[in-house]
């Protein structure tokens, strides 16, 4: 008879599963960077070697190639392109970061200055590029076109995103279904990819790589909803950046959208206005009108949802310490929302 597999209990327990690789992976990351060092950039290098987060996006990869193998399978030790890859994809996050920054006017980043308050716009701009060209030459490296291809249609699909949103700023008439669609480009998408580079390289089947692609869907819309659920209702503290960026902004979030239904033409206008003038209290004022109308918990509802959802993808999946590490993982992405 099989035994059951643990759940797993700590994150932790989570890295330490995948210890020795994502040591490989901060070290060839930080290899890469301290190469490119050099008088002028010097600051900046070390900037960045302070801003390493927690490797979210190379789990995923880690995890799906070794979801689909066999216990014997998975005894062996990673193959040196998934360490490269798994960096490849944490660079481009982090030059997406430092990119989103300047756009956002972001002065804080992973409890640091962002690179843009530190050094400027042009340096940040400057930087971002340099460390997306890294994770080419990573990328590069593994010499696998099918990965190339899959991270290049990521990173279009995470600078289309980019503009819709800028294009939606203050706009009166975003629907949930365009927000969605910005969520799915600047954010689901590299966790499909993400999920994709792992699982192509454990050469496992075309289905699988689907569900994985599908699953990485769902677990991407549900961690940028829940950073915009953050946004507003989070604590300062826990965030390590500030809170109430999109409110400045003007960028229409979930809950920004919720309220949006909730208030008559002419108090829409009023918070609208008050976006625009960012003016004290404004932010907390709408921040209270939704608590007081119940868009927390709306919010909170959806956000179940693609939690839900995402779960009931990995219900045909075997059972296995990865299948459970994976579990952890959305689990403490939706936890986020409970531990305010
Ligand atoms: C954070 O969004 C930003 C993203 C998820 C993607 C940003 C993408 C780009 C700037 C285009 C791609 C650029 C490169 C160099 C690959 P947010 O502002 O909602 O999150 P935040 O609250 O963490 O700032
Ligand atoms: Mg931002």
């Amino acid at each position: 008879m099989k035994t059951k597999v643990q759940t797993m209990e700590s994150l932790e327990r989570l890295y330490s599963l995948f210890e020795a690789d994502l040591f490989a992976v901060k070290t060839l990351i930080d290899t890469t960077l301290n190469r490119a060092r050099n008088v002028s950039n010097d600051d900046l290098i070390s900037h960045l070697l302070t801003l390493s987060g927690k490797q979210v996006r190379p789990i995923l990869t880690l995890l799906a190639y070794r979801l689909f193998l066999n216990e014997s399978q998975n005894e062996l030790s990673s193959p040196e392109p998934l360490i490269q890859i798994s960096s490849a994809i944490e660079l481009i996050h982090l030059a997406s970061l430092v990119h989103d920054d300047v756009i956002d006017d972001g002065q804080y980043r992973r409890d640091q200055l962002s690179v843009n308050a530190k050094f400027g716009n042009a340096r940040a701009v400057t930087v971002g590029v340099y460390l997306y060209s890294m994770s080419l030459e990573l990328i590069a490296k593994t010499r696998q076109c099918d990965l190339l291809y899959s991270l290049s249609q990521a990173v279009k699909l995470m600078c289309e995103g980019e503009l819709f949103q800028l294009d939606s700023r203050g706009e009166m008439t975003v629907s949930v279904e365009h927000y969605l669609n910005v969520v799915y480009s600047k954010t689901a998408r590299l966790f499909m990819s993400s999920f994709e580079c792992g699982a192509q390289l454990a050469a496992v089947s075309q289905s699988q790589v689907v569900l994985l692609q599908k699953y990485g869907y769902y677990l991407g819309v549900l961690f940028q909803l829940t950073d915009d659920y953050l946004d507003v209702f989070g604590d300062q503290v826990a965030l390590k950046k500030e809170k109430g960026q999109d409110f400045g902004q003007g960028q229409f979030t979930l809950p920004y959208l919720f309220l949006f239904e909730e208030v008559c033409p002419e108090e829409k206008n009023t918070l609208i206005s008050d976006m625009k003038s960012n003016g004290e209290g404004a932010f907390l004022r709408s921040t209270q009108c939704m608590r007081d109308l119940g868009v927390e918990k709306r919010c909170e509802t959806f956000i179940h949802g693609y939690h839900r959802a995402a779960l009931s993808l990995l219900e045909p999946v075997s059972d296995s310490l990865y299948k459970q590490a994976l579990l952890f993982l959305q689990q403490f992405i939706v936890d986020r929302i409970n531990a305010r």
